[in-house]
C-alpha cells in the first residue's frame, strides 16, 4: 500500500525522527533498509557548508530564525532530498539563547520562513513543532502558506524531552488540521498502533537509537523482538536482523568517511539492551581505533 505526503508515496507511515546525534547517513540507511518509511535529518544550518550525504534521500530539517541564506541551500540540495522541515521544537540551551526551535516566537519570523522554504521546492515541506501557546497559531500559518504535514511533539519547552507527552494536545492539533499530522514522542513501540490510529505518521526517536531493526515489521507487528531489539521477519522483507545491525552500520561508515567519535559513540548505541551490553560498553570505553571497536562487537579476531 502507497501512503501519500505531499506529492510524495510512501511505502510505511512509521519515520525516524530528527535527531542530531544519531542520524548520521550510516544508521540513516539502516532504517530505511528495515523499512522506516522516511528518515529525517538532525537539524542543519542554512548557512552550514558542512558535507552533507544524502544517499537516503531523507527529508533535511533546518533549523534558524531568519530566511537568511535559505534559497540558495535549498537550491543547492533540493534535488537530493525527499522533502524539507523547519524545526519549531528545539529545546536545547543555544536555542534559548538564539532564539531558534522551540524559542522562535515570533510568528511574522516563522510565517517569512516558512513562505520562502515553500517557494524553494515543490517537495513535501513538514515542521516539527512542540506543545506550546503558540502552536495553533503555528499550525493556521502552516495552512495558509500550504505545508504538508505538521509533525507535533507534545512536550512543554520546559518539558524538553522527559515527562508525559500530551495526547490529547496532540489530538487536538490533529483535529484542527487540514494536512496530515505526523506525532513524535513514542516511549513504548507497542503504543505505534494506536498511534497510526489517530494519527498520519508517526516518527521514532530514541528507541530506535543504536536499533535500526526496529523498523522490521513494526507496522503491523508481525516482526519478531530478537535479544538485542532487531526485529526480523525474513520472509516479509527478505533481511536478517544482521542486515541491520552494527556490522553493516560499520561498513557504511568507512564507505562514508565518519569519524572515529561517531563510530564510537554509535557502537556504544548498539549495545543497548544487549545482555552483554554493560560489558561491551566498559571495553568499548578505551577504544582509540576502529578495528579496537571491530575487535570489541565481535567483527573481527
Ligand atoms: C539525541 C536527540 C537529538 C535530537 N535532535 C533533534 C533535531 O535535530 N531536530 C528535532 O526536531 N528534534 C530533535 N530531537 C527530538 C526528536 O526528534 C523527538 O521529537 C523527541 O526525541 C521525542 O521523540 P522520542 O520519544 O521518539 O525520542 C532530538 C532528540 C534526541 C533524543
Amino acid at each position: 500500500m502507497d501512503y501519500r505526503l505531499g506529492n510524495l508515496k510512501l511505502k510505511a507511515r512509521v519515520f525516524l525522527a530528527p535527531m542530531l546525534e544519531p542520524n548520521d547517513i550510516a544508521f540513516r540507511l539502516l532504517c530505511r533498509r528495515a523499512g522506516c518509511g522516511l528518515t529525517w535529518t538532525g537539524m542543519t544550518s542554512a548557512l552550514s557548508k558542512a558535507k552533507l550525504d544524502l544517499d537516503d534521500k531523507p527529508v533535511l530539517q533546518l533549523f534558524g530564525n531568519s530566511s537568511r541564506g535559505i534559497k540558495s541551500f535549498m537550491k543547492e540540495y533540493d534535488s537530493r532530498v525527499s522533502g524539507w522541515d523547519f524545526n519549531l521544537g528545539c529545546p536545547s540551551k543555544l536555542s534559548k539563547k538564539l532564539k531558534h526551535g522551540a524559542c522562535l516566537n515570533d510568528l511574522e519570523v516563522i510565517e517569512d520562513i516558512l513562505r520562502v522554504m515553500r517557494s524553494c521546492t515543490r517537495k513535501p515541506l513538514t515542521v516539527k513543532i512542540r506543545k506550546s501557546d503558540l502552536a495553533f497559531d503555528i499550525l493556521r500559518i502552516c495552512e495558509e502558506i500550504g505545508v504538508s504535514a505538521v509533525c507535533i511533539h507534545a512536550r512543554t519547552l520546559s518539558q524538553g524531552y522527559s515527562g508525559e507527552v500530551d495526547y490529547d494536545f496532540a489530538l487536538k492539533i490533529k483535529e484542527k488540521a487540514s494536512m496530515p499530522v505526523i506525532f513524535s514522542g513514542v516511549s513504548n513501540l507497542n503504543d505505534v498502533e494506536k498511534i497510526l490510529r489517530d494519527f498520519d505518521f508517526v516518527m521514532i526517536g530514541r528507541e530506535a537509537i543504536g536499533r535500526p531493526g526496529i523498523f522490521l515489521g513494526l507496522e503491523n507487528k508481525s516482526g519478531q523482538l530478537l535479544k538485542n531489539g532487531t526485529r526480523t521477519n525474513t520472509d516479509e522483507h527478505g533481511l536478517k536482523g544482521d542486515e541491520v545491525g552494527f556490522g553493516e552500520y560499520l561498513k557504511l561508515a568507512k564507505k562514508y568517511g565518519l569519524y572515529f567519535r561517531q563510530v564510537k559513540y554509535q557502537a556504544m548505541n548498539f549495545t543497548k539492551g544487549l545482555a552483554d551490553g554493560k560489558k561491551l560498553r566498559g571495553d568499548l570505553v578505551g577504544a582509540k581505533t576502529t578495528e579496537d571497536i571491530e575487535r570489541i562487537m565481535g567483527r573481527k579476531e
